[in-house]
């Protein structure tokens, strides 16, 4: 990774989680156990991708200040209720998340289960609380979030993920989960960081083509690092998808097979990035970064 992709991560990171933390801080949540579980799950070390994926797309197409942050935050929540969840023994029944125990290991299932109930529900009214931003593009990224959580999303792929446990998936029903319970967060914070910015209706479309394929190449990496990661990095277990038999491009493609898909997403990518016309190269670069990470 070079050197100012480095020190963009650990700036976007550091902004976020400021931002996140001062945040939820203010906040009179009730009671004390909830109000733990929640921040124990937000200050954990995750990579904040999403947030710095919205950032750059905003600074890619011009907007400066800072009207995207409160979004970037409220998305970060909506993604940190998804792995808590994600892990509870009825879905992926995982123990370590972030490099600490899961929340439920640590505060048990109702409270996990309330602790993301607590996230999803407080990330719109971040939004709708902030000041910076106009409210007919409040109703729009709020009505997005929506969307691209729920049933028409990220939901929608977590069920069909585990509908796909001990089943042979094809090609197209894998894409269309990584699509839904990866690809609809991630382009949501491509399009909603353009959106801010003001880009053209045409740029969005293309901005929305940009967000499934880093939907794809994220969710295909993650998949890779579930069999090839070091759980000391990856913060999170290694195997937990041949423990739950889950469908996984590894298990379709084999591991070579799984990379030459990811790199024919990487080109797409690059493709819609090169006729958006931006001039900046870091959405190039976190692209490449999303597809050689090892956390
Ligand atoms: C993990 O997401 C869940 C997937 C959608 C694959 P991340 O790898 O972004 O997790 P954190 O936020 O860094 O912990
Ligand atoms: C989860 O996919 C996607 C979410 C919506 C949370 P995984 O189940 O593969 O994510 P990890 O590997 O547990 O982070
Ligand atoms: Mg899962
Ligand atoms: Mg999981
Ligand atoms: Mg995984």
């Amino acid at each position: 990774m070079s050197e100012s992709l480095q020190d963009y991560l650990k700036t976007g990171q550091y902004r976020l989680n400021e931002y996140i933390m001062e945040l939820l801080e203010k906040d009179k949540m009730l009671p004390d156990t909830l109000a733990e579980s929640v921040m124990y799950s937000m200050r954990a070390g995750g990579k904040r991708l999403r947030p710095i994926l919205m950032l750059a797309a905003f600074e890619s197409f011009g907007g400066q200040g800072e009207k995207v942050l409160p979004v970037a935050a409220a998305l970060e929540m909506v993604h940190t209720y998804s792995l808590i969840h994600d892990d509870l023994p009825a879905m992926d029944d995982d123990d370590y998340r972030r490099g600490q125990l899961t929340n439920h290991k640590k505060f048990g299932e109702a409270t996990a289960i309330l602790a993301g109930d607590a996230l999803l529900t407080r990330s719109f009214s971040v939004i709708g609380q902030a000041s910076e931003i106009r409210p007919d593009e409040k109703v729009y990224l709020m009505s997005y979030l929506s969307e691209a959580a729920g049933a028409t999303g990220m939901i929608a792929g977590q069920a069909l993920d585990m509908e796909a446990e001990d089943k042979e998936s094809t090609l197209y029903e894998l894409e269309q989960i990584h699509n839904l319970k990866t690809g609809k967060l991630l382009t949501y914070a491509i399009v909603a960081g353009a959106f801010l910015a003001g880009v053209k209706p045409e740029t969005l479309e293309l901005m929305k083509r940009f967000g499934t394929y880093i939907g794809l190449i994220f969710q295909i990496q993650d998949d890779i690092l579930d069999v090839t990661g070091d759980e000391s990095v990856l913060g999170k277990p290694v195997g937990s998808d041949e423990v739950n038999n889950k469908s996984t491009y590894p298990k379709l493609l084999g591991l070579n097979g799984a990379k030459a898909q990811m790199e024919k997403y990487v080109d797409l990518a690059h493709q819609c990035l090169e006729q958006a016309d931006i001039k900046s190269s870091r959405l190039h670069e976190l692209t490449v970064y999303l597809s050689t990470r090892t956390s």
